[in-house]
């Protein structure tokens, strides 16, 4: 059993995909065990986008994610990090493949609806920024 962190972005919230996105994670057999809505602060998303400091869309990105709602999920099972990672897609919409989140509803280099850890560090590590209450 492995566990990832995901985000729903704000435009997922905005654009009423909250459920649908949850959905496909739960049918591929992910379980949500943390769940929760927060307005995140400035502080706390520049410490979780910290490798792309520096980068050209890193201002764009954080104003992004502190633009609204965000919903922060833990998912447990077997693979997660791969899974949840396969099932978002590509990180750039026109190579999202159909039938992935990013594929089926985005269409925005820096709004493209969700966020999954890409290796067992990550995760550990951005559990800890998200639920530092929990882990
Ligand atoms: P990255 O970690 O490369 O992608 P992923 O979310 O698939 O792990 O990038 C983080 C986010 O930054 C990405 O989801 C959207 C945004 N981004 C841009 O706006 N422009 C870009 O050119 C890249 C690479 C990312
Ligand atoms: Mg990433």
């Amino acid at each position: 059993m492995e566990r990832t962190l995901v985000l729903i972005k704000p435009d997922g919230v905005r654009r009423n995909l909250i459920g649908e996105i949850i959905r496909r994670y739960e049918m591929k057999g992910l379980r949500v065990i943390a769940i929760k809505s927060l307005y995140p602060s400035e502080e706390l998303v520049m410490e979780h986008y910290k490798e792309h400091e520096g980068k050209d869309f890193y201002e764009r990105l954080i104003n992004f994610l502190t633009s609204g709602m965000v919903i922060a999920i833990v998912l447990e099972g077997k693979n997660a990090i791969k899974c949840a990672r396969i099932i978002n897609g590509a990180t750039k919409y026109q190579d999202a493949l159909p039938g992935t989140i990013r594929g089926d509803f985005a269409f925005d280099e820096t709004e493209n609806l969700v966020h999954a850890s890409d290796s067992l560090e990550s995760a550990e590590r951005e559990m800890k920024i998200w639920f530092s209450e929990i882990y």
